[in-house]
């Protein structure tokens, strides 16, 4: 099959269309004939050698953490999944004709399969941030970096449960985050006064979706740093904040979630991009930027 590969750390164009064997379920997994599969900024950082010391790969390396498509084989003990359903989740080396999941939602009929391949990063991790800093119904969360893929589904996460939100993009993208149901800001320097500005009654919880240095803000605008959070700043912990690097407990669940939502209409995932495998290089290229609106996904068939 045809997969995306790189032998070594480097920039984008270390990244080839190859030739693989296909890969096969382990218990619990699933097998997918890939249509579509998100691309994710961890993706470039890893390839860029960002996380070596820590989680270093083992060459050649496959690429993708999520992606959509057709099951066609299933790992033993797995239940409530036939072959020929349509399903979006979180595996590994998904950028690929075939691809082995861990964990996996059904994908509704109405839901196109670039969304699905795109949705299950930024929905589960959108869901985890959210439960993390306990937020409930009435209350006020900051969303910085709320024009992304995560914090697109964040906002509209929140916003279904019952929760006000003010997101931070650049000024080109309020109207963006203002669609999804966000009360729009700028991340420039002077945070602290705008969202006081915003929130007379203050703010209750805070997520930190860009890594741009301002968790201290975030435990002073919000008062308590164990409701603010951190997906990207891996020093959260040292400022009495909180940290998640990767999914945990079930996160079938959140991808569950996600679906239903969608379902109801209260989910939307704006694509702003699809690019076919080929052009993985331009793709990783466009995320390593910094300024994607909604997601960039990858074709496959
Ligand atoms: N820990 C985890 O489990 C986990 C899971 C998923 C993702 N992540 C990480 O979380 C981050 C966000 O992921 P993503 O998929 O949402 O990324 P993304 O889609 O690439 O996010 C791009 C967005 O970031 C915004 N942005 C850039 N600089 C900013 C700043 N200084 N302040 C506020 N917003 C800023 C951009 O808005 P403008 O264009 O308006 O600047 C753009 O819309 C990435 O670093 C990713 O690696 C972590």
């Amino acid at each position: 099959m045809k997969a995306v590969q790189f032998s070594e750390y480097g920039g984008p164009e270390v990244l080839k269309v190859v030739e693989v064997d296909e890969p096969h379920t382990g218990p619990g997994q699933v097998r997918i004939a890939v249509r579509a599969a998100g691309v994710n900024p961890a993706e470039w950082k890893i390839r860029a050698g960002y996380f070596q010391e820590f989680m270093p790969v083992e060459f050649p390396a496959g690429v993708g953490f999520e992606a959509a498509g057709i099951v066609d084989e299933i790992g033993e003990g797995v239940t409530g999944v036939a072959v020929g359903d349509a399903v979006f989740g979180h595996g590994s080396s998904t950028v690929a004709e075939y691809a082995v999941l861990t964990y996996w939602a059904h994908k509704p009929d109405d839901m196109p399969f670039d969304v699905a391949g795109g949705l299950s990063v930024a929905s589960e991790t959108a869901i985890r941030a959210l439960n993390y800093v306990g937020t409930k119904a009435g209350e006020t969360v900051l969303i910085c970096g709320a024009a992304g893929g995560v914090g697109s589904a964040a906002i509209q996460i929140a916003r279904a449960r019952g929760i006000t939100v003010i997101g931070t993009a650049s000024a080109a993208k309020h109207d963006y985050l203002a669609e999804l149901g966000a009360t729009p800001t700028s991340y420039e320097p002077g945070l602290a006064d705008r969202v006081k500005a915003l929130a007379p009654h203050g703010v209750d919880a805070a997520l930190d979706l860009a890594g741009a240095g301002i968790i201290p803000e975030l435990i002073e605008i919000t008062g308590d740093a164990s409701r603010v959070i951190s997906i990207v700043d891996f020093t959260a912990p040292e400022q009495g904040a909180q940290f998640s690097p990767t999914p945990q407990e079930h996160p079938e669940r959140a991808l569950q979630e996600a679906a239903n939502l969608f379902s109801e209409g209260a989910l939307k995932l704006r694509v702003e991009k699809t690019f076919p495998m080929a052009q993985i290089v331009e793709a990783q290229a466009l995320s390593a930027e910094g300024h994607v609106t909604g997601k960039l996904v990858i074709t496959v068939s």
